[in-house]
């Protein structure tokens, strides 16, 4: 019997959350104890590129990223198969001779390959892209209707913060009431030429892997930070609604002070978990100096900071004449070796501690 394949690529972009998502009130299916809010980076620098494959010569599921064959057997993956497979509809390409019924995907194994365009080391977020970029390939695949919102509430059991990716500009993650987290999911707020003169620079600090990941941060935090109580109830609440109101207006003071106000206290929650959770370091700390002092002297902000779960910085320049001077502020503070790339350096690795 002649055999075959389908195959569809997808690109997907990472995003940065402007307010924070930290928290999980169900483990299992990645619900938030808050509402969150990001915006979606440009595909040329940091994003995900996926190829899913189905052919009836394939005997298992199968995944490679970056080229190394890993494990589909965790959780997420498998709750991401099981959702979409679950949606498949049939689907029929007359070129190719292909038909495939509703009821063939359940018998029908998947390959995937998965690449980063930026060094997956390089403690940058990269499950948000991949979770993205694989469930909305599959849903192409098989033919699946739901529309990208949809497509992230199946996303964000991959990992939380991708249910954000499968829209462009700014997103807000819903955090839902539904126990079963159908109304948990991602709408675009604005799309990416709305606020199209922000400029957003990644300052890498450091390319050593992160030593907590956020799903055992988070479950830290969760069970003992009396701040992130608080910060769920009644801050963010507030934060979201004024966050909203600054991006529609393209209000980049209000922007930038929120921005930074809820990097800080995600990174205060993290100080209020037992045991404490660091993920910035010295340099980090430079980095919130230099820009809280330049915006202060200026009179109106003109950089906007945040971080993950990590100390590199993530700069949000109003526009390309402050992105300019940020990047002499920061090649004055942080000076380059003589035979560093000046495309991509890292600025603080500290050699001696490495
Ligand atoms: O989706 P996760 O488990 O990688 O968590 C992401 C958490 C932060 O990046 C720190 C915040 C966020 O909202 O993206």
């Amino acid at each position: 019997e002649k055999t075959w394949v389908r195959m569809v690529t997808a690109q997907t972009p990472t995003n940065i959350a402007v307010i924070k998502y930290w928290g999980k009130r169900d483990e299992t299916l990645i619900l938030p104890v808050n509402d969150s809010i990001s915006v979606t980076l440009d595909p040329a620098h940091l994003c995900t590129t996926t190829t899913v494959a189905v052919s009836p010569s394939f005997d298992q599921d199968r995944m490679w990223l970056n080229g190394k064959e890993i494990s589909l057997s965790g959780g997420r993956y498998q709750n991401c198969l099981r959702e979409i497979r679950a949606r498949a509809c049939e689907v029929e390409d007359k070129e190719k001779g292909i038909k495939i019924a509703k009821k063939d995907w359940e018998k029908l194994h998947l390959h995937v390959a998965s690449y980063n365009n930026f060094p997956t080391a390089a403690g940058l977020a990269s499950s948000a892209a991949g979770f993205a970029c694989l469930v909305f390939a599959l849903a192409k695949l098989m033919n699946a209707k739901e529309d990208n919102s949809e497509l992230s509430a199946i996303a964000r059991q991959g990992s939380g913060s991708a249910c954000r990716s499968l829209f462009g500009g700014f997103v807000k993650w819903i955090m839902g009431k539904a126990e079963d987290g159908s109304d948990s999911l991602a709408v675009q707020l604005v799309d990416e030429k709305h606020w199209d003169e922000l400029v957003i620079i990644i300052a890498v600090v450091s390319s050593r892997q992160k030593e907590t990941s956020s799903t055992t941060g988070m479950r830290d935090s969760v069970e003992t930070s009396l701040l992130l109580q608080h910060r769920a109830k009644e801050v963010v609440p507030k934060r979201i609604k004024q966050m909203e109101e600054a991006i529609k207006n393209r209000d980049f003071g209000s922007f930038a002070q929120l921005t930074c106000a809820d990097s800080n206290q995600f990174h205060a929650v993290c100080l209020d978990t037992s045991p404490p959770i660091f993920y910035m370091n010295d340099t980090s700390h430079r980095i919130i100096s230099c820009v809280e002092k330049w915006n202060c002297s200026a009179g109106t902000p003109q950089v906007a900071y945040t971080f993950d779960a990590g100390p590199n910085a993530v700069l949000i320049a109003h526009n390309r004449k402050a992105a300019t001077q940020l990047m002499q502020k920061l090649l004055f503070c942080f000076p380059p070796s003589s035979d560093a790339d000046l495309n991509s350096y890292v600025i603080g690795d500290n050699s001696i501690l490495k």
